[in-house]
């Protein structure tokens, strides 16, 4: 295997809400890092050369507990540069005899820390700063060989380092935006202590990838599931530049997409791969499982199941496949790292393209795993996708379903796709599109009396969605303009005669979820 970049940093995660964060900083600067939970850390991980720099992130424990997460010695003897943050830097204190204490003054939110002492992490930052803390333990004894280089407001010790060994640790969290200064004091210990040269560039990225792939895969059939949304679309692009017609892509309509959304996806891929693309219209079998089904979480189970059968029914058809290609982006893994607390609490069970069929026999190939989103969309760009289709809102894999409450039939979808393309149409019309994160019509499972002309109307009422998010994780609600949301609901209303009301979804993530269901 290539290596990505020949400068990495390590990021061992302790739990911390925030590793991903990390992670996301480190990769803005172009420098390539890989993250790790504490207990999966090999030989591997630790003696390959091209790691430069270890970060430890914060975490929900306490070092004090006998439990709690314990420092991996090794990393202590590999002579690289360390960054401790939050729980990272108390058990670096607590390795080299210091104490750790409980804070009656829990520090959570916004504070202020004072530099004392010059450091190279604080190079070039001001003396005081607004950092972002959230820590119950806190530093009451020095570790042996350190120096405190800065307190809070609240006296608490918020950096110390031990200079000779290259070792380092923040009570705050430079990761967190709120940390004014933290994206300098990651810069700073990326370029000025573990001394990185070596850029990750996308260009570089798609060089090493292509050459890997077609290494990996010589000889080999590959399949790929294909939404038209962009993970699978890069995912299918990308493999197809590395192997050209030994890519097989199944794109399933199910008959929840957009207006007009089948048959662009259809031309684009045809397109491109050819005889190589097979589309299966099944919107029939899906609407047969989905009739009389209210429950959200029934509709979902029953689209995923149901995909996973239509696509492997055609895969059957081209033999001798060894690969399905997925379209996982780094994220994807970060999140799935489990940890203490067993699994989140389910919200929604997540259907895409990206996560089917596991059942299948396949070995499994995932070319974009190491990039977050933005970077899947820059790819994109260079393999030449129409940026139309790179930049499209987020689309989900149950599609109209859970935009539908209640009962799904082909009328509903029918009125909803066209009050959703008049909405979609004038955010672009009007370049409201891109400060959107995404947006969408709701079809409700409720009438109401209208009066159009001298007609009394009894009609659907829709609702309107449009949010702003980095990554749906969180979300608010779009502020539009008084004049945009009266345009839009005067088209919506005179252009589809089934609809007789319009709201506006006034509720960001949490409490509510971005779909309605
Ligand atoms: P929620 O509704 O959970 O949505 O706040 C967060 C983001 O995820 C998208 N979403 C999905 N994407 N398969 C997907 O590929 C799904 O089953 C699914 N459900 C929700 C949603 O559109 C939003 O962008």
């Amino acid at each position: 295997m290539m290596s990505l970049s020949n400068q990495k940093i390590l990021v061992i995660d302790y739990g911390s809400q925030y590793t991903q964060l990390i992670a996301r900083r480190i990769r803005e600067q172009q420098v390539y890092c890989e993250v790790y939970s504490f207990n999966k850390i090999t030989k591997k991980i630790l003696y390959d050369k091209t790691l430069s720099g270890i970060i430890l992130s914060g975490g929900p424990n306490s070092v004090k507990d006998k439990n709690s997460p314990k420092l991996d010695k090794r990393i202590l003897t590999l002579g690289k540069p360390i960054m401790g943050i939050c729980y990272g830097l108390q058990l670096l204190c607590v390795e080299f005899m210091g104490k750790i204490g409980n804070s009656k003054l829990r520090e959570y939110g916004h504070s202020t820390i004072t530099i004392n002492k010059k450091s190279i992490l604080f190079d070039r930052i001001k003396k005081r700063n607004q950092v972002w803390m959230s820590h119950g333990d806190h530093i009451e004894r020095k570790p042996k060989g350190f120096k405190i280089t800065s307190f809070s407001n609240n006296k608490v010790i918020s950096s110390i380092e031990n200079y000779q060994k290259n070792i380092f640790g923040l009570q705050f969290h430079p990761e967190v935006h709120h940390s004014l200064q933290g994206k300098k004091i990651i810069s700073n210990f990326l370029f000025k202590v573990c001394k990185i040269k070596d850029k990750f560039r996308l260009e570089n990225f798609l060089s090493t990838k292509i050459k890997t792939l077609r290494y990996e895969l010589k000889n080999k059939k590959v399949i790929c599931a294909l939404s038209g949304g962009v993970d699978s679309t890069v995912t299918s692009f990308l493999l197809h530049k590395a192997i050209k017609n030994n890519l097989f892509c199944i794109f399933v309509d199910h008959g929840l997409l957009r207006l007009n959304e089948s048959k662009e996806v259809e031309n684009i891929f045809k397109k491109k791969f050819g005889k190589n693309f097979k589309k299966i219209s099944a919107s029939k079998i899906f609407l047969s499982k989905l009739k009389k089904i209210t429950d959200p979480e029934k509709k979902r189970k029953i689209i995923g199941k149901t995909f996973i059968e239509v696509f492997e029914k055609e895969a059957k058809k081209i033999k001798n496949v060894d690969y399905l290609a997925q379209g996982t982006l780094y994220p994807d893994i970060i999140e799935s790292i489990p940890f203490f607390g067993g699994p989140t609490a389910k919200i929604k069970s997540h259907h895409n393209v990206g996560g089917l069929p596991k059942k299948m026999k396949f070995k499994i190939v995932e070319p974009l795993k190491e990039l977050f989103k933005d970077e899947v969309r820059s790819l994109g760009n260079k393999l030449k996708i129409n940026s139309n289709l790179l930049c499209r809102h987020p689309f989900p894999g149950p599609g109209l379903a859970i935009r539908i409450p209640g009962e799904i039939n082909k009328k509903k979808i029918y009125i909803l796709r066209k009050v959703d393309d008049i909405y979609i149409k004038y955010l672009k019309d009007n370049l409201i599109y891109n400060n959107i994160w995404q947006a969408f019509a709701v079809l409700l499972p409720v009438k109401s009396v209208g009066v159009m002309g001298d007609e009394r109307t009894y009609s659907y009422c829709v609702s309107l969605r449009a949010v702003t998010s980095v990554d749906g994780m969180t979300a608010d609600f779009y502020m539009f303009n008084k004049k945009d949301l009266t345009e839009i609901s005067k088209k919506i209303i005179s252009e589809v005669k089934e609809v007789n009301r319009v709201l506006y979804d006034f509720t960001s993530k949490p409490p509510g979820t971005i779909e309605w269901e």
